[in-house]
């Protein structure tokens, strides 16, 4: 059972700039809400409490001001920096003491998940009781994704970063369960060609000791991940469209909490005069 759990919300957001100059990637729109509410919302749905955020270099204060220490959610968030962006693992090496020789889940910050069941399949997940698990996703392009091909029973044959020759249409998504040997073997792993440590490299040393598995979000899910503007606007419009119909907010952290019985109506109540006077706030207030 995993209880700890890492959002990388570091990066440089090259693609994205000149928006990212100033401002962390993750605290940018996906329509109503900065876009690090969704991947903390998928470990707050998956019933993880104790939470480390780590972010770029001079970005922690930013992050305090709109999500504090966690307490409001009923959490415990904790921060640390990435002083530059030396690859996915270097997550669990920088967040060895947090992980404290346990297990870990680890989302990437950028990433969306939507779907019916999600919560369910999430707490199903979760159950890692050694090796490490993947999600996968069926995308159009896999040949712009880290991909693995699979056999019959979901067994994973191959991991391949980028592939130029078709290997399968299953993308690995920016969602990650491990075992606590995943700090171990991070600190084995040699930087690449673009001198990052690759999250492919550290999913091989677990493929190689058969100690990978998978699951497939089926059709019903969406996953998306915005790392250009135009993936911005296109989640964006997604998250517009499901909410403005329904009338249910996705990624609203309070309303997992409150669901969840993390928190009561005081901290509603709190974080509606925090919030202001706000469609957001307006949301919280129908929740109580
Ligand atoms: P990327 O999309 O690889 O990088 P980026 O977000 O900095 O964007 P760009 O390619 O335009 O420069 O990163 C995926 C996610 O992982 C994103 O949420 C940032 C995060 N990340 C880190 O926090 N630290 C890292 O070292 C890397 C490589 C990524």
């Amino acid at each position: 059972m995993i209880n700890k759990g890492i959002i990388l919300a570091g990066g440089t957001g090259t693609r994205m700039s000149p928006l990212t100059k100033a401002v962390n990637k993750q605290l940018l729109p996906i329509y109503d809400k900065p876009l690090i509410f969704y991947p903390l919302s998928i470990l707050m749905l998956s019933k993880i409490r104790d939470i480390l955020i780590i972010v770029n270099k001079g970005q922690i204060n930013q992050y305090r001001k709109l999500i504090q220490n966690g307490k409001n959610l009923g959490i415990k968030v904790s921060y640390q920096e990435q002083s530059k962006p030396r690859g996915l693992p270097d997550a669990f090496i920088l967040g060895e003491k947090f992980i404290d020789n346990k297990s870990v889940a680890m989302i990437l910050g950028d990433n969306f998940f939507y779907g019916q069941g999600l919560s369910e399949n999430l707490n199903k997940y979760k159950k890692l009781k050694s090796g490490a698990r993947i999600i996968l996703h069926r995308v159009l392009n896999p040949e712009l994704f880290g991909v693995a091909k699979v056999n019959k029973n979901n067994k994973i044959l191959n991991i391949i970063e980028k592939p130029k020759k078709y290997i399968s249409n299953l993308a690995v998504t920016g969602l990650y369960f491990f075992d606590k040997k995943v700090v171990k073997y991070s600190k084995q792993l040699k930087p690449s060609s673009r001198k990052e440590l690759e999250i492919v490299d550290l999913l091989k040393i677990y493929l190689r000791k058969k100690k990978l598995t998978s699951e497939i979000l089926g059709r019903g899910s969406a996953w998306l991940d915005s790392g250009s503007i135009e993936d911005f606007y296109k989640t964006s419009a997604f998250v517009s469209a499901i909410e403005n119909r329904q009338g249910f907010k996705i990624g609203c952290p309070e309303e997992i909490a409150f669901n969840n019985k993390w928190i009561g109506k005081k901290e509603i109540l709190n974080a509606i005069q925090f919030y202001g006077n706000c469609n957001y706030a307006n949301y919280l207030k129908k929740l109580i």
